[in-house]
């Protein structure tokens, strides 16, 4: 669709030559004093029933009003709504109006006004109305700028009848041009802007305005509403209640800081609806009714609550000796079972260290003890115990995914969605839910195919060998918080919700079958979209590409919640929903690296509902 002013629109006196007649209805007919451009497009999002928001932004050097327009038809024909709102420097010129009164379930156009100039215009729609029978959501995450060119959000701009686009998260990223994606951004000539790490509010103002200057971005804002929340990078890399993995306060100063501007940005340059007065920015949970066939709920899982992620070098525990230190000169290594027996000050437990050439323990008090300060010397190794970093470190329940609060409003959402007996609950979400131990890809990676890409590097080499411990393949994903997830699933089942969870993050494709327990019952489906353009963590290990296939043959056969995967491809998610099932259509292009690309549908997979809370099998359309 074409968003230029139309001859039709010169003539009715909308466009270049005619804005004042417009205007003069408005109460503004004086040609602006300050010079207006439009160069970040327009953008809509948080349909209701009856209302949205539309936004854009004066590219202007001091405060100017501009007139907006909402229209049944993209001549303007028919206006149903327009008014009068302030582009100021407090809000980086950025001007959102939250349009009220108008239909359910109805498509509309709107543009903003400056004198001659005139906004591209963009369509958007309100949500379903009541007697809606299907619905057509794109689903995306993670659209690192530098990474490569936006021909997912080019091909998403095309889709017809869209009610909505979620977007899960890293809708930027961070860093400056030596980060993450920096080496690629130099090949194809789309550096970060400011060339620096973001940490200011003024920094994060200009990577916005950078990304929203790309055609193809402004073209899918321009298509549908957007429905977004955040997940790390729009603040900082692995953010949690109180930091980041990518916040160093000793130079980057006071997180909450840091956090406060990254999200006075986002709001500012997102199409959302603000947070009330006395709202707190990061608190953000949204429940969007659509029509009688679901409810999507999105939920903050970054910096409400989330404890900071475990990692698997520091926060690891290994295998103990307990030693009886009742004489302390001569303290006597002892079985489990014997320490069992014996009153805790008498026992003195010291990591175990192992001998490489036989594969005994030292059992040494004063040599264990010393080295445990000190390091192991050559010849030796710890044994991870990873029972009990299972339980007592991923599983302690003091390490939360989700505060109690979020718990709590949750759990009463998806209950009120039952009540009124919608077919649907969906959850926008914004890290994997399903349990994935990573395979043992040291044994399923072929020396020859998996070498080429570890022998100089690494990190890659260490993540590949880390891969023997069969430990959740992210620490960061709900995996990482277990008591977190088991709590959420109690709260599913006592709703008997029938669920859906949608899920970026991963730069991957899947769909994944959860179970309420290791191999129990079915507690929902998650189908997982890949990224708009951050490159896929195989694509590390893939010197020889052989690597991709035998990842999800391993995947598909070793984790039993994977029902399907695509470690290639960028792409979106085209999820239909009516009152019997959901589809999700799995759309991939061919690369991001050169705009010339095709687009293609990898995969079509279906659910349909068997009964309160209880879903079919995902099956192949
Ligand atoms: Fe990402």
């Amino acid at each position: 669709m074409s968003f230029r002013p139309t001859r039709r629109d010169a003539l009715k006196g909308f466009a270049f030559t005619g804005g004042a007649a417009l205007m003069s209805t408005s109460g503004c007919s004086e040609a602006p004093a300050v010079p207006v451009e439009f160069l970040h497009g327009v953008a809509s999002g948080d349909p209701e029933e009856t209302a949205v928001i539309i936004w854009t932004r004066a590219t202007a050097t001091a405060e100017v009003s501009l007139l907006w327009q909402v229209a049944k038809d993209e001549y303007f024909d028919e206006i149903v709504s327009e008014g009068e709102a302030s582009a100021k420097p407090s809000s980086d010129y950025t001007v959102k109006v939250d349009v009220r009164g108008l239909e359910p379930g109805k498509s509309y156009f709107y543009r903003f006004l400056s004198g001659e100039t005139v906004s591209p215009v963009g369509r958007t729609r309100t949500l379903a109305s009541k007697d809606a029978t299907k619905l057509r959501l794109g689903v995306i995450s993670c659209s690192h700028y530098g990474f490569g060119f936006y021909n997912v959000y080019r091909e998403l701009a095309k889709e017809p009848h869209l009610d909505a686009i979620v977007h899960l998260g890293d809708y930027i990223y961070e860093y400056g041009p030596d980060g993450y994606g920096g080496d690629v951004a130099k090949e194809i000539g789309r550096e970060h802007e400011p060339p620096h790490e973001i940490v200011t509010l003024e920094d994060y103002r200009t990577r916005f305005s950078q990304y929203r200057r790309d055609a193809d971005l402004q073209a899918a804002h321009a298509a549908a509403p957007f429905i977004t929340i955040w997940d790390d990078h729009e603040t900082a890399n692995n953010s949690w209640s109180g930091g980041a993995q990518n916040h160093q306060p000793d130079t980057e100063g006071k997180w909450e800081t840091r956090r406060d501007a990254a999200l006075r940005a986002y709001f500012e340059w997102m199409p959302m609806r603000d947070p009330k007065p006395g709202e707190s920015f990061y608190r953000l949970h949204r429940t969007y009714k659509m029509g009688e066939l679901a409810t999507l709920h999105l939920i903050e899982t970054r910096l409400t609550a989330r404890s900071a992620e475990v990692s698997y070098d520091d926060d690891m525990v290994y295998f103990e000796t307990a030693y009886d230190i009742s004489n302390p000169a001569a303290p006597v290594a002892l079985s489990e079972e014997e320490a069992r027996s014996l009153p805790p000050p008498q026992i003195v437990r010291v990591k175990t260290p192992w001998r490489e050439s036989d594969g005994t323990a030292e059992t040494d008090y004063a040599k264990a003890r010393e080295w445990a300060d000190t390091g192991l010397p050559g010849g030796y190794f710890y044994k991870p115990d990873l029972e009990r970093f299972r339980t007592e470190v991923l599983g302690n329940p003091a390490r939360k995914f989700l505060g109690d609060e979020q718990m709590s409003w949750i759990g009463g959402e998806l209950k009120a969605s039952r009540a009124r007996n919608v077919p649907w609950q969906i959850l926008g979400n914004q890290v994997i839910m399903a349990r994935m131990d990573a395979p043992d890809y040291t044994v399923a990676f072929p020396p020859e195919v998996i070498d080429p890409a570890i022998r100089d590097n690494e990190y890659t080499r260490r993540w590949v060998e880390r891969t023997r411990l069969r430990l959740p393949i992210n620490p960061g994903a709900w995996d990482g918080y277990p008591v977190s997830r088991q709590l959420f699933y109690d709260a599913v089942r006592e709703a008997e919700a029938n669920l859906v969870v949608l899920t970026g993050d991963s730069h991957q494709f899947w769909a994944n079958d959860l179970r309420e327990t290791p191999g129990g019952r079915r507690i929902g489906v998650e189908f997982g979209t890949s990224s708009v353009s951050s490159k896929g963590g195989y694509d590390y290990l893939a010197a020889d590409p052989r690597v991709y296939d035998i990842a999800e043959e391993t995947l598909l056969r070793e984790v039993p919640e994977i029902v399907y995967c695509d470690t290639r491809h960028r792409g979106y998610i085209l999820l239909e929903i009516d009152a019997e099932a959901v589809e999700a259509e799995y759309k991939a292009v061919s690369t991001v690296r050169s705009r010339d690309y095709t687009v293609s549908s990898l995969k079509r997979l279906r659910v349909t509902r068997e009964g309160p809370g209880s879903l079919s099998d995902i099956v192949p359309v």
